[in-house]
């Protein structure tokens, strides 16, 4: 009888030596939780598709922040639900819109919280798209003018990081220039460099009411066929002035977090989005997989792939599974 000589199960019989070997951990430092502020008074109520996702009015949003940072969790990022849409998302760049007053609520109250803002227009817009339309799509140097409008006012009130995510061309430069200029040379952006046109937004876009009232993104978002198109925005976002790249989603597009983290120097942000949230839940509220651990296992694939952060909705139960040593290893 032939033996093996070479056995690597050696190094997975008991859990102490597993440890010893493990090649990827997640820890607080990498989680981003997103927060979903809303119009209103006294609101806090959870998105039908995104159980344990909860919107909040501007009064609720620093409990809610206080929750994430007694968790251990250091950075949230905002979206906004406002009042009051129109042609052009201006509450994007007012001083009494959702997100600039939730920053002030946020910073005076957990002022040791890093907020990013999330900045794009869609949420903003009554017919839901990104930038300002010319006939039915998206004017992408109208919107810039816009973008730099909404990036300066995030950082007036308070923003320690901007994310642009509406995939204009230029957006990055335009952004950073408008923020150099106004003062704001010390804030980075966070740019959605590869942000594909996917169905796994679907929950967001119910939670965020910003699907599109007509038509889809697939203008100015990417093909998910395309891998090097990918890796051309990410260049074209380095060279724009990005601090930091992010892949979006993220468990589709494991290919592209790999190939983006061998690319480029840059720090890679990996969004594991709605649907990819909702997906598990729902899968495991019908008792078909073992949702904690699924969700450990997608996310450990996520930084296996090279992201260096993840933005996740799983992010407090992720830093109580820490906090408790619950991790399913
Ligand atoms: C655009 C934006 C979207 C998401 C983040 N920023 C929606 C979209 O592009 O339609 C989706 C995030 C998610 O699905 O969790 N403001």
């Amino acid at each position: 009888m032939e033996f093996p000589k070479l056995r690597p199960r050696r190094l997975r019989l008991k859990e102490n030596i597993r440890s010893l070997v493990r090649e990827t951990v997640i820890t607080l430092d990498d989680l981003i939780y997103p927060i979903f502020v809303r119009y209103g008074e006294n609101i806090v109520e959870e998105v039908p598709s995104m159980p344990g996702v909860f919107r909040y009015s501007v009064d609720k949003v620093a409990d809610a922040v206080k929750e994430v940072r007694d968790l251990g969790i250091k950075a949230v990022i905002l979206f906004g639900i406002p009042e009051h849409k129109d042609e052009v998302g201006s509450d994007t760049w007012s001083n009494e819109g959702i997100i600039q007053r939730a920053l002030r609520v946020i910073k005076k109250e957990v002022p040791e919280m890093y907020v990013i803002t999330d900045v794009c227009f869609c949420e903003y817009t009554t017919h839901g798209h990104c930038g300002v339309l010319k006939g039915d799509t998206v004017d992408n140097d109208l919107t810039l003018e816009n973008l730099k409008k909404q990036a300066v006012s995030h950082a007036e009130n308070g923003a320690d990081m901007l994310a642009p995510s509406g995939m204009m061309d230029g957006m990055v430069r335009a952004i950073r220039s408008a923020l150099d200029e106004a003062g704001y040379t010390h804030i980075p952006i966070m740019a959605y460099s590869a942000k594909f046109a996917s169905a796994f937004y679907g929950p967001f876009r119910e939670a965020a009411e910003s699907a599109p009232a007509f038509g889809d993104r697939r203008s100015y978002q990417m093909d998910p066929a395309n891998a090097r198109e990918a890796l051309k925005e990410v260049i074209l976002d380095v060279t724009e002035g990005a601090d930091i790249v992010m892949v979006k989603p993220a468990l589709a597009y494991l290919d592209i977090i790999y190939r983006v983290r061998q690319m480029t120097l840059l720090p890679v942000c990996a969004y594991n989005v709605s649907g990819e949230y909702s997906l598990i839940k729902a899968a495991g509220k019908m008792g078909w997989v073992d949702e904690r651990k699924v969700m450990w296992e997608v996310l450990t694939s996520i930084k296996r792939a090279g992201a260096d952060m993840i933005i996740t909705y799983f992010a407090k139960e992720v830093a109580q599974d820490i906090i408790k040593g619950r991790l399913p290893y």
